[in-house]
């Protein structure tokens, strides 16, 4: 039986939700520019998460609270040059939605007038459900994320897994269902036990997308420069590489140093 049910032209929201129920997963990847994001679309990505990750891949900060709405919105608007097929989810950063409701929809509609983006992503449950409502009325899609949520790394204090507690598990159950009843169309679960995450994908009928989450949810992200292998320090258990990129790109710059500085670049051909 084929792993794809059902070839799209374009991936909308409504497309997950009923790759879903035809039981086929989905696969999201992370974009941050123009390059990256036209190859990863053309390979076939569902869904491109210009993901707040950025912070971390992109600019070298520790954690994903210091990038901007505006830094947000120059990454999103490169990748949305780039693609023709997959949906593309943009992650509102921290500050841009906590707390305040307006300032989350006025964040909102930023991401989608400046950079053409087709859905935004906010990290929270109940906390947060004003904001989403808000969002949600003025006709954004909104992709929820519960679990491991790294805009709240000063209040966890580790990136390790979440929600192993009763309490936990419980009160993530119960967002879950809030997520889907506020009218969320899809929702991360980041590093939690993978069978409380089967338990919240059989309990909704909006797709569940996992990282760190098992084999039991509706479809798998990563972040594209980890799977590639581009990203040495960063060695979870959930992460497959699929390249060793850092070892092979390093290998090509230092032969061009090397030929640069012996005087074999350029040859009489490479030049006019
Ligand atoms: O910013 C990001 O890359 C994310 C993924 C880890 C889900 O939120």
């Amino acid at each position: 039986m084929s792993a794809i049910k059902k070839e799209y032209k374009r991936i909308t929201t409504k497309s997950v939700v009923e790759m879903k129920a035809n039981g086929e997963k989905i696969a999201m990847l992370t974009a941050y520019d123009y390059t990256m994001a036209k190859i990863v679309d053309h390979a076939g990505i569902d869904i491109i998460l210009v993901g707040d990750s950025a912070s971390n891949v992109m600019a070298g900060h520790e954690t994903t609270l210091p990038i901007t709405l505006d830094e947000m919105i120059y990454h999103a608007s490169s990748v949305i040059r780039a693609i023709e097929r997959c949906l593309v989810v943009v992650d509102l950063p921290f500050g841009a939605y906590q707390g305040n409701s307006r300032k989350a929809l006025a964040s909102a509609i930023r991401i989608m007038k400046e950079s053409g983006g087709h859905s935004v992503k906010l990290e929270g449950g109940e906390e947060i459900a004003e904001s989403i409502s808000r969002i949600l009325s003025a006709g954004i899609p909104v992709m929820g994320h519960l679990g491991l949520t790294p805009q709240s790394i000063y209040k966890f204090g580790t990136y390790t897994v979440r929600a192993k507690e009763e309490d936990e598990a419980k009160q993530l159950k119960k967002d879950a269902l809030l997520l889907e009843k506020l009218g969320c169309f899809a929702l991360v679960l980041e590093k939690v036990p993978s069978k409380l995450a089967k338990e919240v994908a059989e309990s909704l009928t909006i797709p569940v997308i996992g990282i760190g989450a098992g084999d039991g949810v509706d479809g798998q992200v990563l972040v594209t420069h980890d799977m590639l292998g581009m990203t040495h320090e960063f060695s979870p258990r959930f992460l497959r590489r699929y390249l060793d990129l850092y070892t092979e790109m390093g290998g090509a710059f230092k032969k061009y140093i090397k030929d640069v500085k012996t005087k074999d670049f350029p040859n009489k051909e490479e030049q006019y």
